[in-house]
């Protein structure tokens, strides 16, 4: 794998215990991310992409735990050994900023639109002052109406206007990294497509890096650059958009695509993912696969590198270079 000096996450595995079990959410995930990218995770409910992006913002509570082998370095800092409190202080807002799954609601309704900016600012020491001027700054960069929207309260505001306010307060400390998770998931094709523009913008013109969430292939598409795909807590493929919607080479990514109308251009191809849990033994994918082998039942699959690709399926094993 390649290494990066902005993001690296190494061997991150996550569980919760629930009674007496071990969940296993996010399992052995590697991957690298260059300054300036904006890269796509997507799969479908339950296959851990949020807990991966709670990892890195180091929100796992319990009943969740990170097993102590995972290590993610941003920057040169080893972000999962370092003290809480220098993690709050250093790394928090300044440099990676979160805005999370249904953030909608978790806006307050009894304090103004600027009242979240000036709470916000007031944790890290900035003045009121210096915090008008962004917080303009930021609500135009989203194109809100400022004059109207910074005086307003959450519930005066529609779904893809509380979540530009999201996107504007996640910036408010010009952070370097932002992951967004499923951030026009409840919105309207219309509003995703207008907000997606908008971090489209931030990206080009301040630079952002951004991890972009999202369970909808034609989101990802639209948004990123690179992509990995999830299943069952594990990356299966990850390598260029347009080449994994050229050619998904996991049957996974490929069952993805074509269920999704808007990407083949004809409905003719959709067809529906066949249903089926995750397996326990061998390829977590095998119940569910068009391509299944016998190995799948029994081994589980590394992954494999096909060009700059990396996909986790045996169909690959003597094609890897
Ligand atoms: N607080 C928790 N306690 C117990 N299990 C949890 C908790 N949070 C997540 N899980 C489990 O971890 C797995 C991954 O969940 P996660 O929320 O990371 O998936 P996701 O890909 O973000 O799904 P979605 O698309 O629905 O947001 C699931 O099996 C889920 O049930
Ligand atoms: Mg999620």
């Amino acid at each position: 794998m390649a290494s990066s000096d902005f993001l690296e996450v190494k061997n991150l595995s996550v569980s919760y215990r629930v009674y007496n079990t071990e969940i296993k959410a996010v399992k052995n995930v590697n991957f690298t991310m260059e300054k300036g990218e904006i890269l796509g995770v997507i799969g479908e409910s339950g296959s851990g992409k949020s807990t991966m992006a709670k990892a890195i913002l180091r929100a796992i509570k319990p009943p969740g735990f990170i097993d102590p082998s995972s290590k993610i370095m941003f920057k040169g800092k080893d972000l999962l050994s370092m003290k809480e409190s220098d993690f709050k202080k250093e790394v928090l807002w300044k440099l990676i900023s979160y805005v999370p799954q249904a953030s909608q609601n978790s806006l307050n309704n009894t304090m103004r639109v600027i009242d979240h900016f000036y709470d916000t600012a007031y944790s890290h020491g900035v003045s009121k002052e210096e915090v008008t001027e962004r917080a303009i700054e930021l609500l135009k960069l989203v194109k809100l109406d400022v004059d109207r929207v910074a005086k307003a309260y959450p519930f005066q505001l529609s779904g893809g206007m509380k979540q530009r306010v999201l996107i504007a307060l996640s910036l408010l400390l010009n952070p370097e990294l932002i992951i967004m998770d499923e951030a026009v998931s409840s919105l309207d094709v219309a509003t995703q497509k207008y907000i997606l523009d908008i971090i489209k913008d931030i990206n080009k013109k301040l630079g952002t890096s951004i991890i972009f969430i999202t369970h909808e292939i034609p989101v990802a598409a639209y948004i990123s650059t690179r992509m990995l795909v999830m299943y069952a807590g594990e990356i299966v493929e990850e390598g260029k958009v347009e080449e994994i919607l050229k050619n998904p080479l996991h049957p996974y990514s490929n069952a993805l695509i074509n269920s999704v109308p808007l990407i083949r251009g004809s409905m003719e191809r959709v067809k529906p993912i066949k249903e089926g849990l995750p397996s326990e033994k061998g390829c977590p994918f095998n119940t569910r696969c068009d391509k299944v082998m016998e190995i799948c039942k029994v081994e589980h699959p590394e992954i494999y590198q096909v060009n700059d690709r990396g996909v986790r399926c045996f169909l690959y094993a003597n094609k890897a270079k």
